[in-house]
């Protein structure tokens, strides 16, 4: 089941942190989009759904591939979620993947820089951890270069956010295994997102004031 956010978001009273008006009205923050508390929800429900596959699968091995530097928050907080929902044990690999420069327009080419083909991860179930798929090219790129070494079955697909009102024509089909939420075609920062390598440590996903959208205009 997926989790459609609206435009105006998801704010739980009870958050993990308060946050007030004057501390989220910073930096560009227009308002939270998806609080501490829907996030961490959400992750033990994808942590719930990933150990039951894998129990389903005879899964005795998981290898986690992070794609870096916007899922290493996700990817890290959604391990911890799988050893207590009772999964088999976790390897780490990390993978520096960018479509996006500096700005807010992907570039197209994906750059990856990684021993990950060489060093090896293992073949049972690879999920491959991003923090959002846009076009598609960054995820759907990676999972091509890890077929030429592993059963493409194996391999799944894991994203905290999805937009995919702005998947490129090509890979409008292609549909992510865990999606922690669908949200609208806006710029967001947060949970180890970015907007020009600003704001990754907040705890919630924000949407950004409008002249952040446009700042290399
Ligand atoms: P794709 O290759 O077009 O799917 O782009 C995916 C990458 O673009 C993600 O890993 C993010 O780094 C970045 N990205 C796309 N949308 C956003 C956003 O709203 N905020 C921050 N980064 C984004
Ligand atoms: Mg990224």
């Amino acid at each position: 089941m997926s989790i459609q956010v609206p435009i105006e978001g998801l704010v739980h009273s009870n958050d993990t942190f308060e946050v007030d008006d004057s501390s989220v009205n910073r930096r560009g923050i227009a308002h939270v989009l998806i609080s501490s508390t829907y996030i961490s929800g959400r992750i033990k429900e994808l942590a719930k759904r990933i150990v039951a596959d894998a129990a389903a699968g005879g899964v005795s091995q998981l290898d986690f591939v992070i794609v870096l530097k916007g899922a290493a928050m996700f990817g890290n907080v959604l391990a911890q979620a799988v050893w207590a929902a009772g999964g088999p044990p976790i390897r780490f690999n990390y993978v520096k993947a960018a479509s996006y420069g500096m700005d807010m327009t992907s570039s197209g080419e994906v750059a990856v820089q990684s021993d990950f083909l060489t060093e090896g991860v293992g073949s049972e179930m690879i999920l491959l951890i991003e923090d959002i798929i846009d076009s598609g090219l960054t995820i759907f790129r990676l999972k091509d270069r890890l077929t030429e070494k592993v059963d493409p079955e194996a391999i799944k697909i894991c994203t905290l956010l999805d937009k995919p009102s702005r998947r490129q024509e090509e890979l409008k089909d292609v549909e992510p295994d865990y999606t922690g939420f669908i949200i609208p075609d806006i710029f967001v920062a947060g949970f180890g997102l970015d907007c020009a390598e600003c704001l990754r440590e907040l705890p919630f996903v924000a949407a950004l004031r409008e002249e952040e959208f446009h700042s290399d205009a």
